[in-house]
């Protein structure tokens, strides 16, 4: 095994549960959760299909688990169901008809309630509209939106119809739109003039109509006004979503979706510089992500849950959306930046709405730490009673500071392990049932079976480090990747294809409490702020100005971002760098992908280090950009005094 995956960290703190928590927790004790778990892996069938059965099905499947054809996994087979219809419908018979299902605030300080009844009746419209529009079953729909409730009312009218939606983070570029609309061949679009971010309007229709330029299966683009910033409306073509919705019924009844029918694609990125589609099915995610958030957030009646994330990440599309209102709960969502306008504003708002479950990621508790501890004592968190974190390993300090000073010590933290294609948490604590320990994700989640093995498939013993694999099915599992059976079967499937193992692209180990702890990547992937980032994509972006011959990105360890960027780049026709080419190939990288993908250090040189074949070694560049000494293995370098050089300039 790589050295580059061996664990440096031994931490032993666990952290009980308060015993008020246990107390009223879903589940309570170690006993209980063993117990719950031992049946969904020796009977996944029985245990799943009971799971199923607390959800609306139209019409009951069946079979739960149709392994006929891996990878190709089906789930409620014969099952008809609309997980529209199990977010909103399913509580209108109940008193939580009137109880608040989003309670939104935007950045300037606006503030929204949406009851289940009021979601339901904007759901309805929408779908009207989406109908009038062109949009069946089927039809791939963007929506590239900031974070008010239309993004929240648009998704869950694409579900209502059994239309796929595509939601494309609005940090985007209009490339990273084109290429997601050609992918998919989407017909819709659904945007807005803007939104708020940092007290500046971010022009998201502006970069839709850069994009839309080169997409001609687009025929319409429903505009939500937000920001009343001027944009241009292009006749026949653009609708405000405001007119249209005022012309239209409150009433459409959730179509009847097949178990397996697709609920929605979600570009990440992979090894290789495209992004890949993941493509996730209606039944076995609404019950993954209903039983995940039932369970590991351990929802209450009475709870006000605020997960951070933007619903452009797939933790927004299961964790703010899908599994929160699958279980009738309060969801939080707020459009604008952590420290606008002051660095408070997240403790002011849980303050505010005396928010009791909180869903945030290490990058942004590493920043609240650095803006210090006297911000959050300002406010009274008295109303939290479970913290969770996502998106990355979480340092053992940040995890600290989280319980100490906004956990006040009394709350249990869920470290949620999971990916884009698992649809759902996989590895966890759960709060009421087991401690936590800082840093280490902890237990499977039912029906998950992951094990540590090394590159032959050989199980590794506990404490020792290797790749982590899933090794069977879970409801929640990505389906394919958007038209391209191939590259899934390859990317996840095919490195363990004789044993049916999912291959995470994690490196992790579990210790000896049997907790898993998650080293990182093992690919040249990089995990910015919780997000992830394909080093290739990129390089290809860096290479496509005409001011570069050559580049090579890899991540280096940052205080505050988890990993920060570092791009070696080579200067077409051995052009010397000017002072200003650092900047413009900056903003040459957020034209093409997004602001996040900015390089944080460009290092110009003149060759990079490679193999004699010619391959390009960012395990030794990955070194130097950390300034650490390389220990590594250099004997099939090329020429080694290019890497001297680079050290020597560090
Ligand atoms: O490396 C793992 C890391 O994030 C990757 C998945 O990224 P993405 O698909 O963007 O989904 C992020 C939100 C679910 C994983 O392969 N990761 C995610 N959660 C954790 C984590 N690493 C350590 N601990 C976590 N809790």
């Amino acid at each position: 095994m790589s050295k580059s995956i061996d664990h440096v960290l031994e931490e032993s703190r666990l952290f009980e549960p308060p015993a008020a928590f246990v107390k009223n927790a879903a589940i309570k004790d170690r006993a209980t959760y063993d117990r719950l778990y031992q049946e969904s892996i020796e009977d996944p069938e029985g245990f799943w299909g009971r799971m199923a059965e607390e959800l609306h099905w139209f019409r009951k499947w069946d079979r739960v688990l149709n392994e006929d054809h891996p990878p190709f996994y089906k789930w409620f087979e014969g099952g008809t169901t609309n997980i529209s219809y199990n977010c909103l419908d399913r509580h209108l018979d109940s008193w939580r008809k009137n109880k608040a299902a989003i309670i939104w605030e935007g950045e300037p300080g606006d503030q929204r309630i949406l009851t289940y009844q009021e979601l339901h009746r904007q759901v309805c419209r929408c779908a009207n509209v989406l109908r009038e529009l062109g949009v069946e079953q089927g039809t791939r729909v963007a929506i590239y939106m900031p974070m008010v409730p239309e993004l929240a009312i648009a998704m869950l009218a694409c579900a209502r119809i059994g239309a796929i939606h595509s939601i494309i983070f609005g940090g985007f570029s209009a490339n990273a739109i084109v290429d997601r609309v050609h992918d998919a061949s989407v017909e819709a679009v659904i945007t807005a003039d803007g939104g708020w971010r940092r007290g500046s309007v971010l022009p998201l229709k502006a970069a839709v109509d850069e994009a839309l330029e080169r997409c001609p299966t687009v025929k319409n683009v429903l505009v939500v006004k937000r920001t009343e910033n001027e944009v241009a409306m292009v006749e026949g073509r653009d609708h405000w979503w405001h007119e249209r919705m005022a012309k239209v019924s409150d009433d459409y009844p959730a179509a009847e979706l097949d178990a397996e029918a697709p609920l929605y694609i979600l570009y990440t990125s992979g090894s290789t510089g495209k992004p890949k589609g993941i493509l996730h099915s209606t039944g076995g995610y609404m019950v993954g992500t209903y039983l995940t958030s039932k369970y590991i957030f351990d929802l209450k009646e009475e709870d006000t849950y605020w997960c951070t994330a933007d619903i452009g990440w797939v933790t927004g599309h299961s964790y703010i959306i899908y599994g929160i209102l699958a279980n009738g709960a309060t969801t939080v969502m707020y459009e604008g930046a952590p420290n606008h306008p002051h660095t408070g504003r997240f403790w002011e708002m849980v303050d505010r709405y005396k928010v009791t479950v909180f869903y945030t990621a290490p990058t942004a508790i590493r920043a609240f730490a650095k803006w210090g501890d006297d911000v959050p004592a300002k406010y009274d968190l008295g109303s939290l009673r479970l913290l969770g974190t996502v998106g990355e390993p979480i340092n053992p300090e940040a995890w600290m500071w989280y319980h100490k000073h906004i956990g006040r010590e009394g709350c249990p933290i869920v470290d949620t392990w999971w990916q884009t294609e698992t649809g759902g948490i996989m590895i966890t604590t759960l709060p009421g049932a087991m401690p936590a320990k800082p840093g280490s994700a902890g237990l499977p989640f039912f029906g998950v079976k992951p094990a540590i093995v090394t590159e032959d498939g050989e199980e590794v013993e506990t404490g020792g480090s290797g790749l982590l694999v899933i090794q069977c099915p879970w409801p929640s599992m990505l389906r394919t990747l958007y038209g391209d059976d191939q590259r899934f079967r390859e990317v996840y499937w095919s490195k363990f294809e004789k044993q049916g193992w999912y291959l995470t692209g994690d490196g992790a180990y579990f210790d000896k409490n049997g907790y898993c702890m998650i080293i990182g990547r093992i690919d040249d992937v990089i995990n910015v702020s919780g997000h992830r980032l394909g080093t290739m994509e990129i390089e290809s972006a860096l290479v496509s100005s005409p001011l570069v011959a050559e580049a090579a990105v890899v991540g280096f360890p940052h205080d505050v971002k988890g990993q920060g960027i570092c791009a070696f780049v080579t200067l077409a026709a051995g052009a010397q760098p000017s002072e200003t080419d650092t900047e413009t190939l900056r903003e040459h990288v957020a034209k093409e992908i997004g602001a996040i993908a900015k390089p944080d250090i460009i290092r110009f040189t003149d060759a990079l280090p490679k193999t004699r074949s010619g391959k390009i070694m960012r395990r030794l560049l990955r070194d130097v950009a950390a300034g650490s000494d390389s220990k590594q293995d250099t004997t099939t370098l090329e020429d080694e005094s290019i890497l001297n050089k680079l050290r020597a300039e560090t």
